[in-house]
């Protein structure tokens, strides 16, 4: 499963760029509001940062607002920027336009298989289905990864599923088991993935050890 992180604070991408398992980056204007920066500002900063697909969202809810915001976001970098899209028939209408241009797209806001499916007919380069909210309204979000991993096989579309809105570790290893493309990850999230306490009390025990080994040499 390919990992991306799910920010737009720029330390954060600094560091998880660093470990190397860091492929993409995905935002959104709740993301970049927190950073007191434009979009054009961050966004063109990330591309600095990581060498993989950047998801940039558009925040016209019209069609003719979408292309053209798209179209700006896409020049900031060609080679990595992905237009985010939201799920609602001006969205997808823009997926379709943007595939026809050979522009990348994201469709966002994906709850259930049914968006799922709009989404793949429309073309959409990737999907990007909601766990964390779906918890939140006291909805099942175990299954969604796997159901729409399934109807993508079903029908060979190609586009990529992103499991999004993680919040903790189990979510990683469900959209994992679930057989998601790419999960996008918050730094807190991604920071904790290493962990495990017995890894912590092996070290110690192996570097005890190694040190009474070491002392049979001076
Ligand atoms: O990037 C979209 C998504 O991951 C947002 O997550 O935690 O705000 O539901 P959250």
């Amino acid at each position: 499963m390919i990992l991306f992180i799910d920010t737009a604070n720029l330390k954060e991408i600094e560091e998880a760029a660093k470990w190397g398992y860091v492929k993409g980056c995905t935002t959104n204007p709740s993301l970049i509001a927190k950073e007191g920066l434009t979009q054009k500002e961050v966004i063109t900063k990330i591309t600095k940062l990581i060498d993989g697909p950047i998801s940039a969202e558009v925040t016209s809810e019209e069609y003719e607002g979408m292309i053209e915001q798209g179209k700006e976001l896409f020049a900031i970098d060609p080679k990595h920027i992905v237009i985010k899209l939201p799920m609602t028939n001006a969205g997808l209408k823009a997926a379709q336009e943007f595939k026809r241009l050979g522009i990348p797209t994201n469709v966002t806001l994906c709850f259930n298989v049914a968006q799922a499916v709009l989404a793949m007919e429309s073309g959409a380069t990737y999907i990007s289905p909601f766990l964390g909210r779906l918890d939140d309204a006291g909805l099942e979000s175990m299954k969604l990864i796997s159901d729409i991993m399934k109807v993508k096989k079903n029908y060979g579309y190609d586009t990529k599923i992103i499991a999004a809105s993680i919040r903790n570790v189990e979510h990683v290893q469900t959209c994992a088991i679930g057989g998601a493309d790419i999960a996008t990850i918050p730094f807190a999230v991604l920071s904790k993935l290493i962990t495990n306490p017995l890894t912590k009390d092996g070290l110690e025990k192996f570097r005890q050890d190694a040190a009474k080994t070491a002392a049979l040499s001076k």
